[in-house]
């Protein structure tokens, strides 16, 4: 029998994480007439969803001719043919409606002369496959995260989605009878209570993992604590080896610069004052996608065209840029360099390196957003009651990489899709099943065991071990010896955990506690990371082996996935990847080099 008091509630629905994805699917659920529990960890609208800036894409078609076809097929290929087709072609028809709808819930978009939702360019998007560039990306200054955040927190407020503030997720309410998930156990920061959530329908959107990294544009919460609960459920997650770096982080602080600035005409130069990137994508140059870009930029800085007195990264100018135009479309980043750069951008570059950003990889999904268990037998096999939407999620629409304001798509329209599919599955207010109270127990054992820790490490000390690991060893450029060692390191900051310290026993606003389990459950998913990047032999997208400098079709065109056990111990497996469409309203893009 637990020692923890439980508090019980009923839902038909519980979403963990209220981010841009949480809260587009809360809103749908809410207004499928679903009853609806939001859990977070912060405040709705501190959620990291809000630093997203440059925008969200869609073929509106306002700035110039456009086709969800051009988007399908960059995003194809900005995936390096590992995207799922049928969930792209999903994904970028709806991106239009989803948009629309973001329009009419109020989103602030910024605006043409006409009156229509102003869209700018980004990397990788271009028109009639590959000719032109595209003015795709939907924005809201600077600041469409932002904006997106707090219209759709008011959305799910005018609907009546109950939230749970300042809740810790501990661990999935897995039923041992036939693998269902039935609900979630918290902890509430605020009085220290433990809390069972029991609904049909669970889902993940809590986001990336970026902070198992040294340096990131992710905020300190993105722990990826999803992730973990999936693996402790004793699930796989996929494609983990694809980490996106962000070509322009601030130099020293990593904060992000948005890729909106060169949609606006920034561009890059090395030592030298050379706009190398005309070098490496003769078409797209600036514009290309981020994997391109980052390689180029890591490449200069190697070969001694990096700026700075250590020659260590590269500038990124857009003092030629009319400073009105800064002033209406990018005053946020104005703002971020001024304060962590120290530099006027009307006046001076920006000193930038790639960061990482985003994890393509996380929870495998179907289009439907239902979490899947593969086996040899059935690789698209779907775990009843768990859905997982947004950076959590692999659904797989990005592959190996992402095309910059993909992102914010994903989340409306899985967020909205998870919405749809639970209003199509769930009886609402069906009766929930009687849990066996081991399950619970598992989850509070876990929570003990760092609260009761009484070893030598501060659980800082581990992270910072492990991040500086992830940095090294498993970076835009790898070898298979270079990541074997970061494996290798990783397993031994692993077997520290018993020797993790938690000085303070309380349950009320316990941030050490907080900070040891999130640590735990980075440290799952560096695991996750480093094992299928170790075994992938080729190179597509994020992943750059310079041993295998190759793109491997008849070997790799396949996902990873990784199952992770309570030793840290990783098991490898794969599923194929879906080369086929969704209709017959578009034919599949074959697999070709991959050029900008
Ligand atoms: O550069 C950016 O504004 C980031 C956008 C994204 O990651 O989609």
């Amino acid at each position: 029998m637990s020692a923890y008091p439980i508090i019980e509630h009923e839902y038909d629905v519980v979403i963990v994480g209220a981010g841009g994805a949480g809260l587009r699917a809360a809103v749908g659920m809410v207004e499928a007439g679903l009853k609806t529990a939001v859990i977070t960890k912060v405040f709705p609208t501190r959620s990291h969803t809000v630093a997203a800036q440059g925008g969200v894409s869609a073929s509106l078609g306002n700035m110039g001719e456009d086709d969800w076809r051009w988007h399908m097929y960059d995003t194809v290929k900005g995936s390096d043919w590992l995207g799922d087709q049928d969930a792209i072609e999903y994904m970028v028809r709806e991106a239009v409606p989803a948009i629309i709808e973001l329009e009419h819930y109020g989103l602030p978009f910024s605006r043409t002369e006409d009156g229509k939702i102003y869209q700018r360019a980004f990397g990788g998007m271009t028109t009639r496959f590959g000719e032109g560039q595209a003015q795709r990306t939907c924005a809201a200054a600077d600041r469409t995260g932002h904006a997106m955040l707090h219209t759709l927190y008011q959305q799910a407020l005018k609907h009546h989605a109950e939230f749970f503030v300042e809740y810790i997720a501990l661990d999935l309410l897995m039923d041992p009878d036939d693998g269902a998930c039935r609900g979630v156990l918290a902890w509430n920061l605020d009085d220290g209570t433990i809390h069972r959530f029991r609904a049909h329908s669970t889902v993940l959107a809590t986001g990336g993992y970026g902070r198992a990294y040294f340096s990131c544009t992710s905020a300190h919460t993105c722990t990826g604590d999803g992730n973990a609960m999936i693996l402790r459920a004793g699930l796989p997650l996929q494609d983990m080896e694809f980490v996106q770096f962000h070509p322009t982080g601030i130099y020293g602080s990593g904060c992000l610069i948005t890729e909106g600035v060169r949609g606006e005409g920034g561009y890059l130069t090395n030592s030298e004052g050379e706009r190398f990137m005309e070098r490496y994508a003769p078409s797209a140059k600036d514009l290309a996608s981020r994997d391109v870009v980052s390689r180029s930029m890591t490449v200069e800085i190697r070969e001694g065209r990096g700026v700075g007195a250590l020659k260590d990264h590269i500038h990124l100018h857009l003092e030629h840029l009319d400073p009105g135009i800064i002033h209406e479309r990018l005053p946020g980043i104005a703002e971020t360099a001024k304060i962590f750069a120290g530099v006027d951008v009307t006046r001076e570059p920006i000193p930038v390196l790639p960061t990482v950003h985003y994890n393509m990889g996380g929870i495998p999904t179907n289009y439907h957003t239902e979490v899947l268990s593969p086996t040899p037998e059935d690789t698209d096999r779907v775990v009843p009651g768990l859905q997982a939407i947004g950076e959590a999620a692999c659904v797989s629409v990005h592959g190996a990489n992402r095309l910059g304001s993909n992102s914010l798509l994903d989340l409306v329209v899985f967020g909205r899709a998870a919405g749809h599919r639970a209003a199509a599955t769930i009886t609402k207010g069906a009766a929930h099943k009687t849990l066996p109270q081991q399950v619970t127990d598992k989850a509070l054992t876990r929570l003990d065991r760092y609260r009761n820790a009484t070893g030598s490490l501060r659980a800082a000390h581990l992270r910072l071990e492990m991040q500086r690991i992830m940095q090294n060893n498993c970076a835009v450029f790898r070898t298979g010896e270079v990541l074997q060692e970061g494996y290798d390191l990783m397993q031994q900051v692993w077997a520290k955990r018993p020797e993790i310290a938690v000085s303070d026993r309380s349950l009320v606003w316990n941030s050490d506690l907080v900070e040891a389990m999130e640590l735990d459950n980075l440290m799952s998913q560096a695991v996750a990371t480093l094992a299928p990047a170790v075994a992938r032999q080729e190179s597509r997208g994020a992943h750059a082996r310079e041993d295998f400098p190759d793109r491997d079709d008849t070997n790799w065109m396949k996902h990873s996935t990784v199952w992770v056990d309570d030793n840290g111990k990783p098991t490898l497996g794969d599923r194929p990847v879906h080369l086929y469409t969704m209709s017959k309203d578009v034919e599949t893009f074959p697999p070709k080099k991959r050029v900008y």
